[in-house]
């Protein structure tokens, strides 16, 4: 990028109202410098982060989404929301994985209410990561079109996703460390690729059939995947009756 005309990342924080917003207005308060290209969503409690609210922010072109709440132990609230965010941080950041983006896109940090020196801190550190990644799907080398797809796809997903995550992935530890330890464990890693992948590849492909029938190699070519499992996905959609085979043309469209 040439000079003047220097990247300016777009970065959406979502922040607990009673410790990382009461810690971002002291930052301002005492004058501590921080980015001014980061928009600020007031929350609750970081346990009201939804995975479709990242989904989103990255589909209005959102390069990095940050998520700020109370240290663990100290939510406002009995449920203790921030050890939720937590779960759906790691959720968000294998889905980004999984359609290209880089997971380093979405940070969460956690800020009290005295800390506004390590708000301006953290922000400034984000905002320089973001930059170093560039605009979304540009380090990533995706193109954007297809990008978009991706995101919509996941977006649709998402009810189906917070399902899952209920039912086989809800946990509750008491450190960060075990939360690392567990999202990143084989177990873990091959019930998401049973569950969520193969759902997020048959999303994006009936959105492409969405617009204009196609044919297996058509499909995979667009999604950069196999064609073979183009096929199994076709084959599984078709006897659900979502999907019809149009032999004249040779090509797959919406039932
Ligand atoms: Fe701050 Fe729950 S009230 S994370």
């Amino acid at each position: 990028m040439g000079a003047g005309l220097e990247f300016k990342p777009k970065i959406l924080g979502f922040l607990c109202n009673w410790c990382c917003y009461a810690g971002a207005d002291l930052c301002g308060v005492s004058r501590f410098q921080y980015p001014p290209h980061i928009r600020v969503i007031r929350l609750m409690c970081s346990g009201r982060v939804d995975p479709a609210f990242i989904i989103r922010a990255f589909l209005n072109g959102t390069d990095g989404v940050f998520i700020g709440g109370c240290w663990l132990g100290e939510c406002h609230y009995v449920t203790e929301g921030n050890y939720d965010a937590l779960s759906v941080m790691h959720l968000g950041r294998k889905l980004l994985v999984h359609l290209g983006v880089n997971p380093e896109r979405l940070r969460l940090e956690w800020v009290s209410a005295s800390e506004g020196i390590r708000f301006a801190e953290v922000m400034n550190d984000f905002s320089k990561q973001i930059k170093i990644l560039g605009p979304l799907g540009s380090s990533e080398g995706l193109d954007p079109k297809r990008l978009k797809l991706q995101l919509e796809a996941a977006a649709r997903l998402i009810p189906y996703l917070k399902l899952v995550e209920r039912e086989r992935l809800k946990v509750r530890f008491n450190t960060e460390a075990e939360y690392n330890k567990f999202f990143s464990s084989d177990e873990v890693n091959r019930l998401f690729q049973e569950l969520v992948v193969d759902k997020l590849s048959i999303s994006q492909i009936m959105l492409l059939l969405h617009n204009q029938p196609l044919s297996t190699g058509e499909i995979a070519g667009i999604l950069g995947l196999n064609p073979s499992e183009v096929s199994r996905h076709i084959n599984s959609s078709s006897r659900h009756g979502f999907v019809r085979y149009d032999v004249n043309r040779n090509c797959y469209s919406l039932a």
